[in-house]
């Protein structure tokens, strides 16, 4: 479609959790024209359902160097060691300027220090956290708000569609689709010198996630239609300790912190007894991939759905004052922690790979960037540290900003070629979404397989085949939308997902193979990078 409207800006930021909008201020600050672009609301992506909080080195005795060492292991090998640095070393100033902007951590009510809580694969008590249980959404009020008073330009119920390009092949600006209430409807374009992709994940690829509806993969579909390189994409994270809430159970489900681990509750299985002990030096804390495959082996043993988390030591008043939302939500579900075991069971969590960048957060499309879980700036390797995304989001966003600052003033977006390149395959129908999600769930899920995945592969091809075949045959593609891109886009992340599995043929981190057991460091201790030629889409 070509864009019925056009906003000019400096910089077009594409997302608004924690590192969207971080970016937004820090450019706005340094005097840039920014717009924020927004699929729903301001404050509808991930970041405001994170739970356990963010980590960084801010206890006595903590030291960055601890928490790199931490999250090179959790990397299983492939991490980007001057991007964890980077991480660690600029992480604790990132927080406190957070907290200059207006966010409240938890705090001794005595000393005012903050506290700090443990997760899995940290060694020490090292993550900040708001509100108990409910850090994202401080996090995301603090932001928020904080753009609102700024004045930046926001455009809401926005689905961006593909990047605009100038005729040297620089990002210009990006393509949208306006839907709901705005001030601008329709197709539209926002044209600027400099884009950044902060849009999250792709959680929404498989049938049950700890993910909003929202997160469909829609930056990195972008960018892989816009010619950038993806990287590590077969890294998806399964959170270990989702509430279960039955086989059928479908889309966002109820996350349940590592942080009621690391406060000291335990995984016992159906017969009550606890297997994490033994599997690894810090049990039900070892890093999350190896949890949800402890967790996995004991539901295959036992033949059961789900395993359980045990805290009822916690009582009431803890529960009520450290974990507010987690208790919320059980109980709406019918479920009482205080006075029995929470079923639990791995979903879908985290993308560890994504749209690959350098340290500056710069893609291989000049003037693209990307920040956040869109992004695969090496931080996380095979399998990313609990509570580290926050952190990468607000150092990231900050690195970016210095670069978009330091940059000559970018003239080409003044005249950008209007036109939408190169994402003009067919529109999927909107159920596509479900089959895509049970594919993707049978085929690529925790335990993965040759067999599985080329199984996967082919029913993916499937349904391009027919949506390109029915384009080809009489025009006919489904009608623009905000569910019918996601279903075009989770089908494309989907594709390059499994292909990217398929090819690592071994397991680490989070990618298990259970035909290829072992990590295998000989052929595999690399990088899978992944372009798209034009005629992929
Ligand atoms: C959690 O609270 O368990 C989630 C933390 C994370 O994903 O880093």
């Amino acid at each position: 479609p070509a864009p019925g409207w056009a906003i000019e800006a400096d910089v077009v930021v594409v997302g608004s959790g924690v590192a969207g909008l971080t970016i937004a201020l820090r450019c706005a600050a340094a005097g840039a024209k920014v717009t924020v672009v927004t699929k729903a609301r301001l404050d509808d992506g991930s970041t405001r359902w994170a739970q356990g909080g963010i980590a960084a080195a801010l206890g006595e005795g903590d030291t960055p160097e601890q928490h790199l060492d931490d999250t090179l292991v959790a990397g299983a090998g492939l991490c980007d060691e001057e991007a964890v640095r980077a991480l660690v070393t600029e992480g604790p100033g990132a927080v406190r300027r957070l907290i200059g902007t207006g966010a409240r951590f938890d705090a001794d009510d005595d000393t005012g220090e903050i506290l700090l809580t443990r997760e899995g694969g940290h060694h020490r008590r090292r993550i900040a956290h708001a509100g108990g249980d409910a850090t994202g959404a401080e996090i995301s009020r603090t932001l928020v708000e904080a753009v609102r008073a700024a004045g930046i330009e926001t455009v809401e119920n926005a689905l961006v569609l593909d990047l605009l390009k100038d005729a040297s092949g620089r990002a210009a600006g990006v393509t949208l689709h306006v839907m709901g209430e705005g001030r601008r409807d329709g197709v539209g374009a926002v044209r600027a010198g400099a884009v950044v992709l902060a849009t999250g994940g792709m959680g929404q690829v498989f049938s049950a996630t700890t993910n909003p509806a929202v997160s469909t993969g829609d930056g990195v579909a972008l960018a892989l239609r816009a010619g950038a390189e993806v990287s590590d994409l077969e890294f998806v994270q399964f959170h270990p300790t989702v509430l279960w809430l039955g086989p059928e159970a479908e889309g966002q489900q109820p996350l349940v912190s590592e942080a009621v681990r690391g406060e000291g509750a335990y995984l016992v299985d159906a017969d009550g007894v606890r297997f994490m002990q033994g599997q690894h030096e810090l049990a039900e804390l070892a890093p999350r991939d190896i949890v949800a495959k402890g967790i996995l082996r004991r539901m295959l043993e036992q033949g059961a759905e789900h395993m359980y988390l045990d805290a009822r030591h916690f009582g009431e008043r803890m529960w009520e004052h450290r974990f507010p939302t987690i208790l919320t939500a059980c109980r709406a579900h019918g479920i009482d922690p205080v006075t029995e075991p929470i079923p639990v069971a791995p979903a879908a969590h985290y993308a560890s790979g994504g749209v690959r960048t350098d340290l500056r957060g710069r893609t291989t499309v000049p003037g693209l960037y990307a920040c956040g879980e869109v992004a695969c700036t090496g931080v996380h390797g095979a399998n990313r540290l609990a509570s580290n995304s926050l952190l990468e989001g607000l150092v990231f966003a900050e690195r970016i900003a210095e670069d978009i600052a330091s940059a000559p003033a970018p003239q080409a977006h003044q005249a950008p070629a209007p036109r939408v390149a190169p994402g003009e395959g067919p529109l999927l129908p909107p159920e596509a979404r479900y089959t895509i999600q049970r594919i993707m769930t049978e085929g690529a899920g925790v335990i993965r397989s040759a067999e599985s995945l080329a199984q996967a592969a082919a029913r993916l091809e499937q349904v391009h085949g027919e949506a390109t075949e029915a384009l080809g045959r009489d025009g006919k593609t489904a009608e623009p939308g905000v569910d019918t891109w996601e279903a075009t886009n989770l089908l494309l992340v989907a594709r390059v997902l499994v292909a990217a599995a398929l090819r690592r043929e071994e397991t680490r981190g989070c990618h298990w193979r259970e035909d290829r057991p072992d990590r295998d460091d000989r052929a595999w201790h690399r990088h899978l990078l992944v372009t798209l030629r034009p005629d992929d889409t």
